[in-house]
């Protein structure tokens, strides 16, 4: 496929009904970047980004876990699961629907370099290594534009699609429409999508909530934490910039749009990887390379050990998070001491504080210049 170019917590843990709200829950992803960039490194926010990815896609190893403190947001963290469907349905083109840096895309390119498949990416607002990568790389096609606004004007669709840009129910529901409009018969591709689990399955958020229409979107909440178990906001949990305010309920989260979408679409399969906040796959039995998505895809699915595993993750990462700001917040408040602290051994009233103190305790004061300075050390 070659796409018009244009310028420039449920943790997955049990099943996922959405009445369930209580139970822990996992699986996330993004935003906020100066607090995220406290925690560790990038993370996908959409939001001013810095430019660590250039170093990320160069030197690190492809094959290398993620660093223990990142959040693990890239699908690139799945790649072998997710080229494996790849080969399974024989895919000769693959849309990236929200690249970000191109961590997943660096690994497309590798795979599609042996299979000769076509890759396009798309992002609206494409950080400084997903334009280098396109550079770097010129079968890449890069487009900066919307979903809606590229799957509106396709004529026929790509063989997979994955779906990784804005996680919302409107954004979500929108680009599964604009998809459905054109499958003829049961010639679906196959659907990949990312962040079907905790904090995204039952709970918006937003890089760009004006481009939601009003009612569709939840009450907002901005700059907040999110937790496992929570339904509400949690001042330490993982930061994001717009979010809804509540999870779960009617028309909110990734997974609830995948549902509803099911819902009225006959024959169509889902399954669900509980890792690295929830790999999701739709797709068509009937479809070419359907009965082998099916099989390669069995394993992981709603793999109860990998639940185990993310819900594990989570909890650590939002621990460190705490950790961090915590961490954060004493740092100020011992600069602030420190700088009061520093202004009594010179201060001449402090000196004749101490001698009307030693002279008050026989010669032993209640506080001394030396002990402070020695606190100071
Ligand atoms: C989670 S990141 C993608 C991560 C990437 N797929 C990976 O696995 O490494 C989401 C990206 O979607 C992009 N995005 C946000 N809204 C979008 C939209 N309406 N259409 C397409 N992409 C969007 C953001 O700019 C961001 O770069």
């Amino acid at each position: 496929m070659r796409l018009p170019a244009v310028a420039g917590g449920e943790l997955c843990i049990g099943p996922h009904s959405r009445r369930e709200t209580g139970k822990a829950r996992a699986d996330l992803s993004h935003q906020d970047t100066s607090r995220i960039f406290a925690l560790a490194a990038p993370q996908p926010n959409g939001h001013g980004i810095g430019s660590q990815v250039g170093d990320r896609l160069s030197q690190k190893d492809p094959d290398a876990p993620p660093e223990p403190l990142e959040w693990g947001y890239s699908l690139a963290n799945v790649r072998e699961i997710l080229l494996g469907c790849l080969d399974a349905v024989g895919a000769r083109s693959v849309l990236e629907i929200g690249a970000f840096r191109g961590e997943l895309t660096v690994a497309l390119l590798d795979w599609a370099s042996t299979t000769g498949a076509t890759i396009t990416a798309l992002d609206p607002v494409p950080p400084g290594d997903l334009l280098a990568l396109a550079k770097a790389r010129p079968e890449l096609e890069l487009i900066e534009e919307t979903s809606h606004d590229v799957l509106a004007r396709l004529d026929s669709l790509p063989q997979a699609i994955v779906i990784d840009g804005d996680h919302n129910y409107y954004t979500l529901s929108e680009e599964l429409r604009l998809v459905a409009e054109r499958v003829s018969g049961n010639e679906w591709p196959l659907l990949i999508f990312h962040d079907v689990c905790w904090p995204h399955a039952r709970r918006d958020t937003y890089y760009a909530p004006e481009r939601v229409p009003e009612e569709h979107r939840q009450p907002l909440a901005h700059n907040v934490g999110l937790a496992p178990g929570e339904p509400g906001v949690a001042p330490l949990g993982l930061p994001f910039i717009w979010a809804a305010a509540r999870e779960g309920g009617p028309e909110n989260g990734t997974l609830t749009a995948i549902e509803d979408f099911m819902r009225s679409r006959a024959g169509l399969r889902l399954a669900v990887v509980p890792a690295f906040f929830g790999l999701g796959l739709i797709w068509h039995p009937e479809a070419p390379g359907g009965e082998a998505v099916g099989e390669a895809i069995a394993p992981f699915d709603q793999n109860a050990v990998l639940a185990r595993l993310e819900a594990h993750r989570v909890a650590h990462l939002v621990a460190g998070q705490a950790r961090t700001r915590e961490l954060e917040a004493l740092k100020i408040r011992s600069a602030r001491q420190e700088a009061a602290l520093r202004k009594l051994p010179d201060s001449r009233a402090f000196a004749l504080a101490e001698r009307l103190s030693a002279l008050r305790r026989g010669g032993e004061p209640y506080f001394t210049r030396a002990e402070i300075r020695e606190a100071l050390e």
